[in-house]
């Protein structure tokens, strides 16, 4: 099909304009909703209604389509026990659609309000030294407790019932950054249910958790502590999954409540932390139709990778689009030196998410309470209720998203390579680094980086995703292997795959205990080695093979190859004496696939060589080959099209060579096909092509 034909911007225009027509609740016809949304966190609950207008006013001229409303109003919604007021939420909701602004509404169980607070103080969170919260921030509830969940379910129902048919609300937010857990008595007694349900019997729990040591052998599941820190790795284990479990069912309790009225149109989705780990987000989105986060840059100093990976994590929660929930304009109040994001680096920090699978980008807020604990935040207007000069910048960024939402629509990130993330051994090595800097997220960036700059789009995913559409699967340190996981990985091998270990990897089974085959398990026999010795370096180490020559810092592991078939592919030079002269890297051959185990943390070019050299040998290719270090290529595709999101993140102009003519869709740029494209310092391109 040639270039001209798809592209026609008339032709998409005229193409919403049919698409389906809602009704709005003020009885206006509205179109389709855009496959691309910008939009804000608004708070009508803290201004006189007389000023609603002026704000939806501001915000369509802004071009933003959707505001989250409703998070933290529960004392609006419900001021006394049983009494209920929600008209002024009615109202919101319909002024909003009048300015052709979506609504998604956030269950405001966050912060519960002060008369629930006084009158069952049983509801309250304990912390891990024993103290009961109070009221006067938020987030003072304990995930677990019964009657909290009830007046959570009541509160969650109410507002579905109301707004579960409503044309202008597209989705539901459950509470907000769910995360804090709580160690009150109930808890406690639900953590020994949750134990005795999955062990079975007593005698089965000391076994696997080997508590003969230090006699901690139990008789009774009620004697079992409750801690986060300082106890059996089992134990510990456990209780991360059964934190997990408890905010699942704490959130799945809302859900149920929502989709008992709730048109299946509206999403459910929660906000959570890109990186954070107080919980198993696999386990959280199992019931979520859709995964969502809120994105900080806290320092202002936009690293484009850093952003990028978790991006790439969280698309990963459902395998699909998501949302950025919340984003800052400008800057956070919640960091030590606040500083700003400079305008460009909105802009491109906006279009990232974009490029990786976000469907919408929200800021956070619209307009400071004049009081409340977050007066220094960014805004988009000032207290005075006129634009500040972040409000610009969005502007821009959301006149070129409405302007490329129709190209981008049905449009997602395809990847050839996957990185495992695994909840389970991340809190393994956090609860016994042994090396203080070895840090699971930045170990986990430094393998990401090498594979995101030559294949341009990474998944990362469960070790109990499918595997069988990547060429390369990478999992930097999957300390925790179950014997599933490994017979997983293991047809993955058998299949073709390629599949590269990292240092400290299948250490241990399910039950956080040593595998006795030492690492990697039982994947030891199928790679034709194993680590003979782990070691934490305080100074780096040479080493050097076909794959190039480096250092190693903060971890090393000495190989053993015990296969005729498994190759040495690097050696580390003179060091500790134990490592002196020992294997790095080794890999074996399976079928047209493999099994490589590196056991070492390399330095960052010789992790570009490393990981270059087995991407190429799986036949990873570049989606545009040969772009400059600074700039970002990502790729949608779907619904017969092509799309490239080009970012130019650095100080130098790149000419970019496209693999096929495409057509520029942002304002500004020539309307006409082209077959390459010149990125200004710190510029972005939309382009799109047929797929062919
Ligand atoms: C979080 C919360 C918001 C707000 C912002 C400030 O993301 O969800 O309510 O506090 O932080 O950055």
């Amino acid at each position: 099909m040639p270039v001209e034909s798809l592209g026609s911007r008339s032709w998409r225009c005229a193409l919403l304009a049919a698409g389906v027509l809602l009704a709005g609740a003020a009885g206006a016809a509205r179109a389709a909703q855009p496959a691309l949304l910008v939009g804000t966190a608004w708070y009508p609950e803290q201004w006189p209604q007389s000023r609603w207008a002026k704000d939806l006013e501001l915000m369509q001229a802004a071009h933003l389509d959707v505001v989250r409303v409703g998070e933290f109003a529960w004392s609006t919604m419900e001021p006394r026990e049983g009494v209920y007021d929600f008209t002024w939420l009615d109202r919101a909701i319909a002024q909003a659609a009048r300015h052709h602004i979506y609504v998604v509404i956030g269950t405001p169980t966050a912060a519960p309000p002060a008369w629930l607070t006084s009158k069952y103080p049983d509801t309250l969170r304990v912390d891990e030294d024993g103290r009961r919260d109070e009221h006067g921030n938020r987030q003072q509830f304990s995930f677990s407790s019964p009657r909290y969940r009830e007046l959570a379910r009541q509160i969650a129902s109410r507002l579905a019932a109301r707004y579960g048919h409503n044309p202008d609300v597209i989705g539901w937010q459950i509470d907000n950054e769910l995360g804090p857990p709580s160690f009150d008595a109930e808890t406690r007694r639900q953590f020994h249910a949750w134990l005795q349900r999955k062990y079975g019997t007593i005698a089965n729990l000391n076994r696997r958790w080997t508590t003969a040591y230090w006699s901690e052998t139990y008789d009774r599941f009620d004697e079992i502590p409750m801690h986060s820190k300082d106890e059996n790795p089992g134990l510990l284990l456990e209780f991360m999954r059964f934190v997990s479990d408890t905010w699942a069912s704490y959130a799945a309790n809302q859900v149920s409540a929502i989709r008992a009225h709730a048109d299946p149109r509206q999403f459910i989705t929660t906000n959570t932390l890109g990186w954070g780990s107080q919980f198993d987000q696999q386990v959280m989105h199992r019931q979520l139709d859709m995964a969502a986060w809120d994105e900080y840059v806290p320092d202002g100093h936009f690293a484009w990778l850093e952003q990028a990976v978790q991006h790439d994590l969280v698309r990963g929660y459902k395998n699909a689009d998501f949302w950025v929930m919340e984003t800052q304009p400008a800057f956070v109040n919640w960091w030590p030196v606040n500083s700003a994001l400079p305008p460009y680096a909105m802009r491109e920090l906006a279009w990232q998410a974009v490029g990786h699978g976000a469907n919408a980008v929200l800021y956070w807020q619209w307009r400071s309470a004049l009081n409340g604990q977050e007066q220094y935040h960014g805004t988009l207007l000032g207290p005075d209720g006129t634009p500040v000069p972040a409000y610009g910048v969005v502007r821009g960024i959301a006149a070129d998203m409405a302007r490329a939402a129709a190209a981008l629509a049905g449009t997602s990130p395809r990847s050839e390579v996957a990185m495992l993330q695994s909840y389970d051994s991340r809190w393994a090595i956090d609860l016994q680094r042994h090396q203080a800097d070895f840090r699971v997220v930045k170990e986990f960036g430094a393998f990401y980086a090498p594979l995101e700059r030559y294949a341009q789009s990474v998944d990362v995913i469960s070790p109990d995703a499918p595997l069988g559409r990547y060429r390369l699967v990478v999992a930097p340190a999957l300390n925790v292997l179950s014997a599933a996981q490994a017979r997983h990985l293991a047809d993955y091998v058998r299949a073709g795959g390629h599949l590269v270990l990292g240092p400290r990897s299948g250490m241990k089974d399910a039950d956080d205990a040593l595998w006795p085959q030492r690492q990697p398990g039982p994947l030891a026999s199928l790679l034709g080695g194993r680590v003979e010795e782990y070691y934490a370096l305080d100074s780096s180490v040479p080493l050097a093979g076909v794959l190039g020559s480096g250092q190693a810092a903060v971890w090393a592991e000495a190989l053993s190859a015990h296969d005729p078939d498994t190759q040495v592919l690097m050696r580390y030079g003179k060091s500790n004496g134990w490592l002196d002269g020992k294997a790095a890297v080794i890999t074996r051959k399976v079928g047209k696939g493999s099994i490589t185990y590196i056991g070492a943390w390399l330095d960052p070019a010789l992790m570009q060589n490393v990981l270059d050299d087995f991407l190429r040998a799986a036949h990873v290719t570049p989606l545009i080959p040969g772009v400059s270090e600074s700039v970002e290529v990502c790729q949608r595709v779907g619904a017969g099209r092509r799309v490239w999101i080009l970012i130019n993140h650095g100080d130098d102009a790149h000419t970019i060579r496209l693999p096929s003519p495409a057509m520029p869709v942002l304002a500004g740029d020539a309307d006409a096909t082209t077959a390459s494209v010149t990125l200004a310092p710190h510029s972005v391109h939309v382009l799109e092509t047929p797929l062919k």
